[in-house]
């Protein structure tokens, strides 16, 4: 029977909009770790990933899902997780699978700094305060956009002010086809919801602003735009 099943799955997915198309994902936050025990993470869930990957995969394209931690799940025979914990893992697993790919969607909340030192042992408490140095990750991002070819290649920005400027500034200085704006101003929108409220800025200058809707109608509307623009391409 499981031959049966994966020779009319295999049938089926030949006449998908995204047969034969590979498309990278990130997912999630990083964690930096401070000590053994401790770590700068963030908020972020990874769900709005998780259902890009699967909305990708639903319409044939071979997912490579690369997740910081999260609690969400996936099973899908044409998504492949890669579990990462910190920015510099998923730079190093981003870069092996990217001129592989035809499309990659950067989703994840990647810290932007980690401390500078970690120290081996548990830090123990002493004086009334402390301060940890801190240093810069690598922009994933911005490395794609600077050695991209053919790959399309989708960012995304959480902004509280200045929206559409902040990230038409992101899209010209990183080299994305489009970007996928969510601003925290928005109820119901970005970190830890279901819901989401984007707008979409591509190359051209083009705006979409999209009404909130749950998660996996946001990806739909993503994935339909990313259609849109590979058939014009
Ligand atoms: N990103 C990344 N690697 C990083 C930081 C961010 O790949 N080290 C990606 C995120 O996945 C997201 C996009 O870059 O798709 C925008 O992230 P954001 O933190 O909003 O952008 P920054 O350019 O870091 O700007 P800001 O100063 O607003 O933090």
């Amino acid at each position: 029977p499981e031959n049966i099943v994966s020779f009319i799955e295999n049938d089926i997915v030949k006449g998908l909009p995204l047969f034969n198309k590979k498309v990278l994902i990130t997912a999630g936050p990083t964690y930096e770790a401070i000590d053994p025990v401790r770590f700068i993470g963030n908020h972020s869930s990874g769900k709005m990933g998780f259902e890009i990957a699967k909305k990708a995969a639903s319409l044939g394209a071979q997912v490579y899902l690369v997740t910081g931690p999260s609690y969400q799940t996936v099973s899908h025979s044409l998504i492949k997780r890669i579990d990462v914990v910190s920015a510099e893992e998923m730079y190093k697993e981003v870069h092996n699978y990217f001129s592989s790919v035809d499309i990659a969607i950067l989703s994840a909340a990647v810290a932007d700094y980690k401390p500078k030192n970690v120290a081996t042992n548990k830090i123990k408490k002493s004086s009334n305060s402390m301060s940890i140095e801190l240093v810069k990750t690598q922009d994933i991002l911005a490395s794609l956009g600077s050695i991209k070819e053919q790959q399309f290649l989708v960012g995304f920005a959480l902004e509280t002010n200045n929206e559409l400027e902040n990230a038409q500034g992101k899209l010209q200085r990183k080299n994305f086809d489009f970007i996928v704006l969510n601003s925290l101003r928005d109820k119901g929108a970005g970190f830890n919801h279901d819901t989401n409220k984007v707008t979409i800025l591509n190359k051209a200058g083009k705006t979409k602003q999209f009404e909130l809707k749950s998660k996996v109608a946001v990806a739909t509307d993503i994935v339909e735009e990313l259609k849109t623009l590979l058939n014009k391409k």
